[in-house]
């Protein structure tokens, strides 16, 4: 029997093409690992109703941890349309699957690391390294949303908060709500891997990115939360950031920042801003991890205009192998695979098109693999 059990999801678009990619260096390191594949993605939704289905969540739950392309997700009405007729107007209600998966599993902190690579003709600036710590199970993202807004809710609403008498008199087919929940659990425990974090890697501060101004209950919370947790830290400084003066304080002078902690909507957007500070979407990786289990996937999505192209950049892909090694404790093959990867992009011969190149998805797997 293997060492590992793997859960295998290329889902759609490109995620298909860099994880073909990942299975070539996977098999040149030999770890010892079945990889089981799993269906999930767009098509499921459109034949079965279903972009996650049972069958996928027991895989998972019969594996160690899992690999993931990336998945295609349309807004309401699309999806609808798309859907098989015989399942129309039968209730089947699109889910974001990695979004389900982070809440059904409580992986609740999404760690990704954007650091600059030497060589990188991409970068923004060459001293760049940036450690996210995003919130990964509730805020905007928990999914308990409302159209039209049932009235029993309005009605408590108006019993319980002064501000929603103008909204008082509006049609409720002409209002949606989204709720963003912020718990001072999950809010403790990210800012404590945060500042745990900086403490390994002896890095200076840990700025939290909140809009506490204005969104005074919840962001409110975790910052009260996060001054609590500093006290523990003495050495490490927390710094407290608006969300949108981040977007311009990064761009400005990322180089002073190192880790940085969010709520679960604030750190999806600067981990894309990050991304691109580093040579963009093909460059960075995810870990999503729980007390009991953990997925690893690039940051990007399906980028559905290169699907099957094999033009993707795989290095946000390897990049998450590397991860799922780190956490495997397979302390060596991350080491080697890290370093693969930063040799081919340093060396610069063989590149894809975002770096200039011609070279396919699968020529760099082949590259890192030499470099192994
Ligand atoms: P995206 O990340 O798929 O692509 C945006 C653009 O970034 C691409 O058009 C491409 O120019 C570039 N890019 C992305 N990955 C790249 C790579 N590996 N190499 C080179 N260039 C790369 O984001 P977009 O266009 O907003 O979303 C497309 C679909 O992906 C949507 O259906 C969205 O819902 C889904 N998505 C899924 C995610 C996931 O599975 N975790 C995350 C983000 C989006
Ligand atoms: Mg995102």
């Amino acid at each position: 029997m293997a060492k590992y059990k793997i859960a295998w999801l290329p889902g759609d678009g490109i995620g298909k093409d860099v994880m073909e990619a990942a299975k070539i260096v996977l098999d040149a390191m030999e770890l010892d690992a079945n990889y089981i594949p799993g269906d999930v993605g767009w098509e499921f939704w459109k034949k079965e109703g279903n972009a996650l289905p049972d069958r996928t969540l027991k895989l998972l739950r019969e594996t160690d941890c899992c690999l993931f392309g990336a998945i295609t997700s349309k807004p309401k009405y699309e999806a609808e349309r798309e859907l098989n007729p015989n399942l129309r107007n039968k209730g089947y209600v699109y889910a974001s699957p990695i979004l389900r998966i982070r809440q059904e599993f409580n992986l609740h902190t999404n760690f990704r690391p954007c650091k600059a690579y030497e060589g990188n003709p991409l970068n923004y600036r060459d001293d760049i390294d940036l450690a996210i710590f995003r919130e990964n199970t509730e805020g905007l993202y928990s999914g308990i949303e409302f159209f039209p807004l049932p009235q029993e809710l309005r009605d408590s609403l108006l019993k319980n908060n002064p501000k929603m008498e103008r909204f008082k008199n509006t049609p409720l087919d002409e209002i949606a709500l989204s709720c963003r929940f912020i718990t001072k659990k999950a809010s403790r425990s990210i800012v404590y891997q945060g500042f745990e974090y900086a403490k390994k890697h002896n890095k200076k501060s840990v700025t939290l990115v909140e809009k506490p101004n204005v969104l005074r209950e919840t962001s409110g919370l975790i910052v009260k939360e996060a001054r609590q947790i500093a006290k523990d830290y003495p050495e490490i400084e927390l710094w407290e950031a608006n969300i949108d003066a981040m977007g311009m304080w990064l761009v400005k002078n990322p180089e002073k920042y190192s880790v940085l902690v969010a709520t679960n909507l604030f750190g999806d957007i600067i981990s894309d801003l990050a991304a691109q500070l580093v040579g963009g979407l093909g460059f960075t990786a995810s870990s999503n991890i729980g007390d009991n289990y953990a997925l690893f996937e690039p940051t990007h999505g399906s980028a559905p205009k290169y699907a099957g192209l094999y033009k993707a950049n795989p290095t946000a892909m390897l990049s998450a192998v590397a991860l799922m090694l780190d956490y495997l404790k397979e302390d060596k093959l991350a080491y080697k695979l890290k370093n693969a990867i930063a040799r081919v992009i340093k060396e610069g011969k063989v590149r894809t098109y975002d770096l200039g190149g011609t070279a396919s998805t699968l020529d760099i797997a082949r590259e890192v693999t030499r470099k192994l």
